[in-house]
């Protein structure tokens, strides 16, 4: 059954889930308080890069199920069911969650419901948001205890963010147990092609809900450091991270996935999630429970770190030296570089005197509002030329697949510093390359 859907927000997240829920059947209206993102959208164009999603926003603008706007009243109007996507970024200076554009969206929204309607939240929360902001929506809402909000994590990873919203691996509604009213019912309706599918639909209170996607970011997280944290001391003893990697992984209980050692995590959720969780578990008087996420922080900070010791390593002093860094998003298959250690690495880099120049093929234009002072170029070839160091700092597939000799003859010095572990290794080295992996065997 088609559902008529708004979605607040309209970021990596909200425009996703806007086209997913049009592919899904449903009639969606997009919300943006930004102009040209509605107007970019509104014609078809996504404005971030995500692999799939412009056939599927255009296909549904066309189909006349997908459209955006402005105005809150027109969505409000529209719909029955109402999705917050909006960001909750890292507060400037403090490690808690910025409120504001989820308070926002309550404080514009709720004022307008004037008939039975269902407020999901999608975005990652302090725990307690939810049930504050079910009862503001009670408070705000002309329509009273016929406005419910519930909350409805989302899982999606950025690059997979179509495939994960069309076939999530689970699906989870907080609702709050002393008054659940239609909830349940109206995700139901919303989730029916996957829940048909046996996609796990599980119910919590509002509280659990808003902790499982924290604690799976913090898990990730923690998951991706305990192997970095190996890394460090397979490099003191000449051990393999990689191969280790491989042979615990075959543990179903451990698993291989995430167990990726290199350059650490970033993007605009591991990060300032572990932040906000240990600021949030400080309110409630649990800090010592998360206190090992500190830990977690600062051995992902320190790789960053460890690939400039490794530059220095290899070239002695970093002014007057030209270093190529292949990679600026904070992973592949995105343009998003919020809290990118690729873009680290090469400002740092800068930073120390060396001649930096980046080459990222789709991160480039981002890269370059944030270090605007780098160099940017369209091709590995330009980033290359005359290097004294090679660093492939995002593990694009074209990095990976990179012919060794080929590189070879463009740079000065053959010297690279694998900072994904993603070349192979050997092939570099029988090109003649000084190769440095992160946690592995030298050369
Ligand atoms: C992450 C989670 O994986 C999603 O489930 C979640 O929905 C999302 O955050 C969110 O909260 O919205 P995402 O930020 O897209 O998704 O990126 P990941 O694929 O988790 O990668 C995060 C970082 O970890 C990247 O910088 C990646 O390069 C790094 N990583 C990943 C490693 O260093 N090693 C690994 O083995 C895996």
């Amino acid at each position: 059954m088609s559902e008529r859907i708004s979605v607040f927000g309209t970021g990596y997240l909200g425009a996703t889930h806007a086209a997913g829920m049009a592919e899904l059947g449903h009639e969606v209206i997009g919300v943006d308080i930004d102009p040209e993102k509605v107007a970019r959208l509104s014609n078809g164009e996504v404005p971030f890069f995500e692999p799939g999603l412009p056939e599927l926003l255009r296909k549904h603008v066309d189909s006349g199920r997908l459209r955006f706007t402005t105005d809150a009243r027109e969505a409000a109007e529209f719909a029955d069911v109402h999705f917050i996507g909006v960001g909750t970024p890292q507060k400037k200076g403090e490690y808690a969650a910025d409120m504001t554009f989820v308070d926002a969206v309550i404080e514009t929204l709720a004022p307008l419901l004037t008939r039975p309607a269902t407020i999901l939240g999608k975005s990652t929360v302090p725990v307690g948001t939810a049930a504050r902001l079910a009862a503001r929506v009670r408070e705000l809402a002309p329509v009273g205890d016929d406005a419910q909000l519930g909350w409805n994590p989302e899982f999606l990873r950025e690059g997979f963010a179509v495939e994960d919203t069309l076939r999530p691996d689970r699906l989870v509604v907080g609702v709050d147990p002393a008054n659940p009213g239609r909830i349940e019912e109206v995700a139901r309706r919303v989730y029916a092609e996957a829940i048909e599918r046996d996609t796990p639909f599980l119910v919590t209170d509002l509280a659990t809900a808003e902790l499982v996607k924290v604690s799976a970011n913090a898990f990730l997280a923690t998951k991706i450091s305990f192997i970095n944290a190996i890394a460090e001391v397979c490099e003191a003893t000449g051990a393999d991270v990689v191969d280790l990697a491989d042979a615990i992984g075959h543990d179903a209980r451990i698993g291989r996935k995430f167990l990726g050692a290199g350059l650490g995590f970033g993007g605009g959720c591991l990060p300032k999630d572990i932040r906000a969780f240990m600021a949030r578990a400080g309110e409630l008087g649990v800090d010592q429970a998360l206190t090992f996420l500190r830990e977690v922080d600062g051995v992902n900070m320190r790789r960053r770190e460890h690939v400039i010791s490794l530059a220095g390593e290899l070239m002695g002093d970093l002014p007057g030296t030209r270093v190529a860094v292949l990679g600026a998003a904070f992973k592949p298959n995105s343009d998003d570089i919020r809290d990118s250690p690729a873009l680290d690495v090469a400002g740092k880099l800068h930073l120390q005197g060396a001649t930096v120049t980046v080459h990222d093929p789709e991160a480039n234009a981002n890269a370059k509002k944030v270090w605007p002072t780098l160099t940017y170029v369209d091709n590995v070839e330009d980033a290359c030329r005359d290097a004294d160091l090679v660093v492939v700092a995002t593990e694009w597939t074209q990095f990976r697949e990179l012919d060794p000799t080929a590189v070879k003859d463009m740079v000065k010095h053959a010297r690279v510093i694998d900072g994904r572990n993603c070349l192979p290794a050997q092939a570099w080295i029988d090109a003649g390359w000084t190769y440095r992996g992160m946690g592995r065997l030298a050369s």
